[in-house]
C-alpha cells in the first residue's frame, strides 16, 4: 500500500445520515459504497480496521420532519434509524457498528468535548441578536426562517442557505424574513452563545491543509482553499433549540449543542460503543499514541456538501482538544443525478433503496455494480435506468457471468466437475496469465488506494475479459477431441482466473464473490492467498450469476418515476391556499381596478424578475414595474390585455416610479398568468 501502508490501524467513517427519511441511490453512491469497497479492501489486506457509522439524530432536519408528519422528533428518529440501518444491511455495507447520536454514550462524550474546550478557554462567548418567534416563544433555527435571498431574489431562501443560487446565508441576510412556525416576521432578541474561533485556527489550518495538496482529491482540496481564502469566522457551537444535547453549563440552561459539533463526535462515541461490545480499546483508534508511528489512519467518506465540516470545523475541534489524530484523508464525492434531474426527497424524484429491493429482489450486487461504475468521484454523475440495463446486460451478464458460466458448464460436461491431474496438486503455472493477472492486481491496488473506485472496478472486469479471451482462443470444446490434455489445462487455467476474479470482486460485489467461491467449492481468498486445487477437487454445480434485464423492467421503473412526478404535481395543484380574513365591501370598493393594454415592455437592468411596462389604462398611459420577467419575454406581451389597480400609491422600484399594479393569477407551482378582460373591452373599463 502506498502512503496508507504505514499505519497500524485504520478508522474509516461514513457520514452519519440524518434519521429523517429513507435512503436513496444518491446516499449509497456518495459516502457508503466507496467506503465499503475501501474497507473490504483493507480487510483483504489483513489490516486492523474499524468501519463506523450511525444515525445523526439531532438538528433542525429532525424537528422539521417531525412537524411535517405531526409527530415527535423521537418517533421520527426511531422510525428512520431502523429503516436506514436495514437498507445498509441489505446492500452489504459492512459497518462494524451502526450507532445513534441519541444514545447516552454519545451525549456524554459530546458534553465532555464541549467542557474540555470550555475549560481550555477555547470558546469565544458572544451576545448577539437572533431571530425569535414571539407567538411560539422561541428562538428560530436557521431553517425555520425563510425570506428573499439578497443575491438572487428567490423568495423562499432559508436562513442558512438559498437553495436556488447556492449562497450560504445568515438569517439576518434575508430580505423580509418570516418564521415558518407562525408565518409572521420574527423579532431580534439578544442571546449568548459559545463560538469556536476558526479565525484563530486559520494559520494552523492553512498549514495543515497545504500539506494535503496532491494527496487529497482536487475537489476537496480546492474547496478547503477557497474557504480559507475567504477568511474563517468564529462559528457558534451552541443553539437555542429544544431538541439536541444540553450545553453542559449552568448559564446555558435550555441551550443545545450545534448539531455539527455533536455529529462528528458521533464517530468517536460509536467507536467507544463498538470497543465495549468487542473488548477493544477505542482510544487506539482515535487518540495520538505515545509513538506517532502507532497512530491510526483516520479517513472520512462524505458527500461534497459536508466538506467544510470534516476538513475545517471537526479538525479544529480535534486540534483544540489536542489528544486526537486528524483525518488523513477526506475523499468526498460529488452528487449523483437521476434521469437528467437532481435527486430530490421532497419531489420524490429518487430510487429508494427499500423500494428497489422490493421490486428487484436479490439484485443488490447489480445496483452496487452500476453505482460503482458511475460514482461521482470527480464531478456530478447520472443514473439512468437505460444505462443500468445496458451495464448489466453488456457487462455483468455478457462478460462476467458468461465467462464463469461457460467454464463451469464445460468442467461439468467433460469432467463431471472434478479438477484432476496426473501430477498431484494443481496450480496456475501459465506465465502469460500469471503476468497479466499480476499487472491487474497492481493497477487495482493503486486505484483503490487513490479512491478511484470506478477505475478499480474496470480492473476487476479486465480479469473477466482476460478469461473470455483466453477461453475463446483455447477452444477446449474443440481441442478436447484432438488434444485432451490441452483442453483440460485450458479449463483448469480458467478456474484459476475465476478464483482471482472472485477474490478481486469481493470489495465490489460481495454476494457474487461468495457465489463464485461456492461454485468453486473453496473458502474465500484474501489478496495474498494462493489458490491451489487438490487432485480430485470436486466443483459445485454451476449457478447463474446474473439475469438479463428486460425492457419491461426498465419501462416499469421509468413509468414509476413519471407517476411520482405527476403525483407530486397533482398534490401541489390540490394544495388549497386558505382564504384571507373577511373584509367589508367598502374596503374592496376603495380599489380602482381597470382594464388596460400593455403598450411597451422592457427588462429592468440588473434584475432577473422585473419588467418595465407602459400601460394604456383608458385614463392615461403610465409606467408600471412588474415582477413577471421570469415568465414572459417582453416582446411577447405587447398588446396583452390586463387588469390594473390604478389607485395603488406610486412607488419607486430600482429608480423607476411604478404607478399601479398588474393583476396576475399564480398557481401552486408559482406559474403566473394575466387576469385579462375578454378581448374587445375598452381600456379603462371598471373591474368590480
Ligand atoms: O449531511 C448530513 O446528512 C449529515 N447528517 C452528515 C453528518 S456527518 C458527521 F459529521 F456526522
Ligand atoms: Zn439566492
Amino acid at each position: 500500500m502506498s502512503q496508507l501502508n504505514n499505519f497500524k490501524r485504520y478508522t474509516i467513517t461514513s457520514a452519519l445520515p440524518y434519521a429523517n427519511g429513507p435512503l436513496h441511490i444518491g446516499h449509497l453512491a456518495g459516502a457508503y459504497l466507496p467506503a465499503d469497497i475501501f474497507v473490504r479492501y483493507l480487510r483483504l489486506k489483513k489490516k486492523d480496521v474499524v468501519y463506523i457509522c450511525g444515525s445523526d439524530e439531532h438538528g433542525a432536519a429532525i424537528t422539521i420532519k417531525a412537524k411535517k408528519e405531526g409527530t415527535t422528533p423521537q418517533a421520527i428518529i426511531d422510525k428512520y434509524h431502523n429503516q436506514i440501518k436495514q437498507s445498509f444491511e441489505d446492500f452489504g455495507i459492512g459497518f462494524d457498528i451502526y450507532h445513534r447520536t441519541s444514545s447516552a454514550i454519545h451525549h456524554d462524550l459530546s458534553q465532555e468535548f464541549f467542557l474540555n474546550l470550555y475549560e481550555k478557554d477555547e470558546f469565544v462567548e458572544k451576545l448577539t441578536e437572533q431571530y425569535y418567534d414571539e407567538d411560539f416563544d422561541q428562538f428560530l433555527a436557521d431553517r425555520y426562517i425563510v425570506g428573499t435571498c439578497p443575491n438572487c431574489h428567490n423568495e423562499n431562501a432559508y436562513g442558512d442557505q438559498c437553495e436556488k443560487c447556492g449562497t450560504s446565508l445568515n438569517p439576518t441576510d434575508l430580505i423580509n424574513p418570516v418564521s415558518t412556525l407562525s408565518g409572521k416576521p420574527p423579532v431580534l432578541r439578544p442571546t449568548k452563545h459559545w463560538y469556536l474561533p476558526l479565525d484563530k485556527y486559520q494559520p494552523w489550518l492553512e498549514q495543515w491543509i497545504d500539506e494535503k495538496e496532491g494527496e487529497w482529491k482536487v475537489n476537496v482540496f480546492g474547496q478547503c482553499k477557497s474557504w480559507l481564502k475567504s477568511g474563517l469566522q468564529p462559528r457558534s457551537m451552541t443553539r437555542d433549540l429544544d431538541w439536541g444535547i444540553d450545553v453542559p453549563l449552568v448559564e446555558a440552561k435550555g441551550k443545545k449543542l450545534y448539531v455539527w459539533m455533536d455529529a462528528p463526535i458521533g464517530y468517536i462515541s460509536a467507536t467507544k460503543q463498538w470497543a465495549i461490545d468487542n473488548g477493544k480499546d477505542w482510544q487506539q483508534y482515535w487518540k495520538k499514541q505515545a509513538n506517532a508511528d502507532d497512530d491510526t489512519c483516520l479517513i472520512h467518506f462524505i458527500g461534497k456538501d459536508n466538506i467544510v465540516f470534516h476538513c475545517i470545523i471537526f479538525p479544529s475541534i480535534l486540534h483544540a482538544h489536542g489528544e486526537y489524530v486528524l483525518p488523513q484523508n477526506v475523499p468526498a464525492n460529488e452528487f449523483l443525478n437521476l434521469e437528467g434531474d437532481k435527486l430530490s426527497t421532497s419531489r420524490n424524484h429518487a430510487v429508494w433503496l427499500h423500494e428497489y429491493l422490493e421490486e428487484l429482489p436479490d439484485k443488490q450486487d447489480e445496483l452496487r455494480y452500476v453505482l460503482t461504475s458511475i460514482l461521482p468521484e470527480t464531478s456530478d454523475s447520472e443514473f439512468t435506468w437505460k444505462d443500468y440495463q445496458a451495464r448489466i446486460n453488456n457487462e455483468l451478464v455478457a462478460i462476467l457471468g458468461n465467462f464463469v458460466n461457460r467454464v463451469m458448464i464445460l468442467m461439468h460436461k467433460f469432467y463431471e466437475g472434478k479438477v484432476e491431474s496426473d501430477t498431484g496438486t494443481i496450480e496456475l503455472v501459465n506465465t502469460a496469465i500469471n503476468q497479466e493477472i499480476g499487472n491487474i492486481y497492481n493497477a487495482l491496488e493503486v486505484n483503490l488506494e487513490a479512491y478511484r473506485f470506478r477505475q478499480a472496478l474496470q480492473n476487476v472486469m479486465d480479469i473477466a475479459r482476460l478469461g473470455n479471451r483466453y477461453l475463446t482462443e483455447q477452444e477446449p470444446w474443440k481441442t478436447i477431441k484432438i488434444d485432451a490434455p490441452a483442453a483440460k489445462e485450458a479449463l483448469h487455467n480458467c478456474l484459476f482466473i475465476i478464483g482471482h476474479l472472485a477474490t478481486c470482486l469481493q470489495p465490489f460485489l460481495p454476494r457474487t464473490a461468495t457465489k463464485i467461491f461456492d461454485m468453486l467449492n473453496i473458502g474465500s481468498l484474501d489478496f495474498d492467498g494462493e489458490l491451489v486445487f487438490n487432485n480430485g477437487h470436486q466443483l459445485n454445480a454451476a449457478a447463474l450469476l446474473f439475469e438479463k434485464v428486460e425492457d419491461e423492467t426498465i419501462d416499469l421503473q421509468l413509468q414509476k418515476l413519471q407517476n411520482k412526478k405527476q403525483a407530486v404535481e397533482t398534490e401541489h395543484q390540490h394544495e388549497i391556499i386558505p382564504a384571507k380574513e373577511n373584509i367589508n365591501y367598502e374596503t374592496f370598493a376603495t380599489m380602482d381596478i381597470r382594464t388596460g393594454t400593455i403598450l411597451t415592455a422592457e427588462k429592468v437592468a440588473k434584475t432577473k424578475k422585473l419588467l418595465k411596462l407602459t400601460i394604456d389604462t383608458g385614463i392615461d398611459q403610465r409606467t408600471v414595474v412588474s415582477g413577471i420577467a421570469e415568465f414572459f419575454e417582453p416582446e411577447n406581451i405587447i398588446g396583452q390585455k390586463v387588469s390594473i389597480l390604478v389607485n395603488l400609491e406610486p412607488r419607486e422600484i430600482k429608480g423607476i416610479l411604478s404607478q399601479g399594479m398588474i393583476l396576475m393569477a399564480e398557481n401552486a407551482e408559482g406559474k403566473l398568468t394575466f387576469v385579462a378582460p375578454v378581448e374587445g373591452f375598452a381600456n379603462g373599463s371598471v373591474v368590480r
